[in-house]
């Protein structure tokens, strides 16, 4: 059974990543999950000076998921390189940093900075919905993304997925911005802007008012939408969006999916990633499925 994938010319041992942002660098989960077996880690977005994140209250429970509005409290590049990238260098898996920024220049510095690093590919977050400038204004409108996909593929010396908001009207026009820029992957789903009420207190559960929702909540939303927009490119779709156990993991593949990403159930069940490893090994040995690339696109009808 062979359950590597190859994406952009970075092989992965299997197709389950961390998502962005659920998941630290790793260090927080290093003593439940052995970090060997994942596919990729991708790390929490990483800005060129330290960002504090949105005031609290940032995550509220909703029905079969989460608000958050954490804002994108991150230590910063420097910090980030001295710290998290000799950490996840210990580990036998792909590191794929998650890139975020107010500006383009901003964007462009993190990237020029790890150009040396051991980073094996990029991930550039245009797509949070809880930062007031920058972000998702960049993968809202079509030649913004362009524009900002092209100028960070200039730069970059590692692959560059383009990481798109759900927060849009037609995902597969993205999908097809991003990939004329030059992008080499792309992933989705991002976070889908929702808002919840303390009725009692007639307060609003988030200090921001607005956050993201994800979670199994919003799992068919992105399954469409990766299935959109692998339909619309040829580069490689990473999928994600309320993925808890193998068979989601399949459905996004059968979707069109070149791997996925695992992010909210890391906080219900730390297990979640390995267990998604697992789940899609299970099924293909119960559904005699020799080699996972089988797996990508082949919904039916
Ligand atoms: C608490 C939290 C923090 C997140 N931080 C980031 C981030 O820093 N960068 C990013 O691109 N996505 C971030 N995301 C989005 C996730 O990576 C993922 O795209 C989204 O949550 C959908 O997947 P899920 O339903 O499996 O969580 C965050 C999500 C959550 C819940």
């Amino acid at each position: 059974m062979n359950t590597k994938v190859t994406i952009a010319g970075v092989t992965f041992a299997n197709p389950v990543m961390t998502a962005s942002g659920t998941f630290g660098s790793g260090m927080e989960y290093s003593d439940f999950v052995d970090l060997n077996r994942l596919g990729a880690v991708v790390t929490k977005g990483v800005a060129n000076v330290p960002w504090p994140g949105n005031p609290t209250p940032r995550v509220a429970e909703t029905y079969g998921g989460m608000l958050n509005a954490i804002g994108l409290q991150n230590p910063g590049i420097d910090v980030f390189i001295e710290r998290d990238i000799p950490f996840l260098k210990q580990y036998d898996t792909k590191i794929i940093v998650n890139v975020c920024g107010k500006t383009v220049g901003d964007y462009l510095e993190v990237v020029e900075r790890l150009g040396d690093e051991a980073v094996d590919m990029l991930e550039i977050n245009v797509s949070c919905p809880n930062v007031k400038e920058g972000a998702i204004a960049f993968g809202q409108k079509a030649d913004c993304l362009y524009d900002i996909t092209s100028q960070i593929k200039r730069k970059a010396k590692q692959p560059v997925i383009m990481k798109l908001s759900p927060n849009v009207t037609d995902i597969a026009e993205m999908a097809r911005a991003a990939e004329a820029a030059g992008a080499d992957a792309l992933s989705m789903i991002n976070t889908i802007t929702g808002m919840k009420i303390d009725i009692y207190r007639r307060k609003f559960a988030l200090a921001n008012r607005t956050g993201g929702l994800s979670g199994p909540a919003i799992k068919p939303i992105a399954v469409r939408m990766v299935y959109q927009a692998s339909h619309a490119v040829q580069i490689p779709v990473i999928g994600m969006g309320g993925i808890a156990n193998g068979e989601d993991a399949v459905e996004f593949l059968l979707a069109g999916a070149s791997a996925v990403a695992v992010g909210a159930m890391n906080f219900v069940n730390p297990y979640a990633t390995v267990e998604v490893i697992e789940g899609i090994e299970n099924y293909m040995r119960r559904c005699g499925v020799e080699n996972v690339t089988e797996l990508i696109g082949a919904v039916e009808g």
